[in-house]
């Protein structure tokens, strides 16, 4: 049965994609056929797992989207045996006006992935920093949602629209979508503040917090520009554990 994971926060730049990319990865090598999906119009993802933009420019995401083209057609394999892609580019962005009149337009994603004819162990989709089309279907398709939160005095900032926009799909559309957890994200032991802010939101919201830290890793942001994800980038890193260790979390707690 496909576990479909999405990964959403509308706060840009606090490890959406890097999550998405590294966990996949991880899960992937952890025995667990996976899917990767970009939900995002810049493309990280895609460029973050080393994919020739030319590849993908008359199938993507986004041909899928509009029914152009069986998400199947447009998936494509990646460096890592058990992980697949489906990748996106700009054409998304005019999307959210193109559907503007159609009937079910949040259900799109959904219908899509339950009509797939593969069996995939996981499906994470990587949201765009907003809460609008995208990451309402993405919302809508999944089983369960991790948000990351970057250890920073803001950091939970804003996290009651992202709660509150679930508590709304799970109201109308998607009564099976549950927090699976919040991931804290580049963790600095050497930064005071990002102790207080770790504590704090453990506080806030206990159980949901991931147990598992990710730290701030170089490693982690010089993988992207080689195309690879950190398993395969520098697989003794910490942040190469770190992930593999989410991953096991995610595993083991059935997420
Ligand atoms: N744990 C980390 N350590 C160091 N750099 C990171 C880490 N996580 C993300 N980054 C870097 O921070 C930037 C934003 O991360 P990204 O995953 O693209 O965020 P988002 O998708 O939420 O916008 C990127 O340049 C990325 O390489
Ligand atoms: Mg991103």
């Amino acid at each position: 049965m496909n576990k479909i994971i999405c990964i959403a926060n509308q706060k840009g730049g606090v490890g959406k994609t890097t999550t998405a990319i590294n966990l996949s990865a991880s899960l992937a090598v952890a025995g667990k056929t996976t899917l990767l999906i970009d939900g995002d119009s810049q493309g990280n993802t895609s460029s973050g797992m080393g994919l020739d933009k030319s590849s993908y420019k008359d199938g993507n995401l986004y041909h899928a989207m509009i029914g152009q083209a069986s998400l199947t057609s447009v998936t494509l394999p990646t460096a890592l045996p058990r992980l697949e892609i489906i990748p996106s580019n700009q054409d998304l962005i005019g999307m959210e006006v193109e559907f503007i009149h159609l009937e079910e337009r949040e259900t799109r994603l959904r219908a899509l992935l339950k009509a797939l004819d593969r069996n995939y162990d996981y499906i994470v989709i990587d949201c765009p920093p907003s809460l609008g089309f995208m990451t309402v279907n993405a919302l809508v398709a999944a089983d369960s949602l991790i948000v990351p939160l970057q250890c920073e005095y803001y950091a939970m900032e804003g996290l009651g629209y992202l709660l509150n926009t679930v508590k709304l799909v799970k109201a109308n559309l998607n009564p099976a979508l549950s927090l699976g957890g919040i991931l804290l994200t580049m963790f600095d032991p050497r930064n005071t503040l990002a102790h207080r802010v770790t504590e704090d939101v453990r506080n806030h919201l206990g159980k949901k917090v991931f147990k598992t830290v990710i730290p701030r890793n170089v490693r982690l942001s010089e993988s992207p520009s080689h195309g690879l994800p950190i398993i395969l980038y520098d697989i003794k890193s910490r942040g190469a554990l770190a992930y593999m260790e989410l991953a096991q979390e995610i595993i083991q707690g059935e997420m």
